[in-house]
């Protein structure tokens, strides 16, 4: 069993060392797979991301632990994968963890938040033409 990181020091690092190539949610920056909700799901089916063979083929399911390994050094742990930053601290992966957990409630990114997302937009566009039409 890990311990537990502190989700606020967590997200402050996630910022500075993960952000630029993993947004939680919406469209994603070119770099990298949207990462809201990654606890517990199967590495390689986050989102529409062209994965690597080598991570869609791993078999890994992101749980604390693999996480925990994998950020130590990406390379090692899934050879061939895209990603090649590493977290060497230990807290500081302990934390990334423990925001990452923080984000991970079923509706983040899934599809029936998408779907609401989506007619309130649709309702406001309508609004918004017949004020304007
Ligand atoms: C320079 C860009 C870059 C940075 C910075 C980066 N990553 Fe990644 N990450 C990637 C890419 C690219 C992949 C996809 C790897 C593949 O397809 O082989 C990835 C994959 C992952 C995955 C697997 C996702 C999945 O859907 O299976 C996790 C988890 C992850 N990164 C976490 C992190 C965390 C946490 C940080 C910050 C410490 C971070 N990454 C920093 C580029 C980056």
């Amino acid at each position: 069993m890990l311990p537990d990181g502190d989700p606020l020091l967590g997200r402050r690092i996630y910022n500075q060392q993960c952000l630029t190539c993993h947004s939680l949610e919406g469209s994603p920056y070119s770099n990298g797979p949207l990462l809201g909700n990654i606890i517990g799901q199967k590495a390689g089916t986050m989102s529409k991301y062209r994965y690597s063979q080598a991570i869609k083929e791993s078999k890994i399911v992101w749980t604390r632990e693999n996480l925990f390994k994998f950020l130590r050094k990406p390379q090692r742990f899934i050879r061939g994968n895209y990603m090649d930053s590493q977290v060497i601290k230990v807290e500081d992966r302990l934390n990334i963890i423990a925001y990452l957990e923080s984000q991970s409630a079923w509706f983040i990114g899934s599809w029936i938040t998408n779907y609401i997302i989506d007619i309130i937009y649709s309702i406001l566009m309508k609004f918004k033409f017949t004020i304007f039409l």
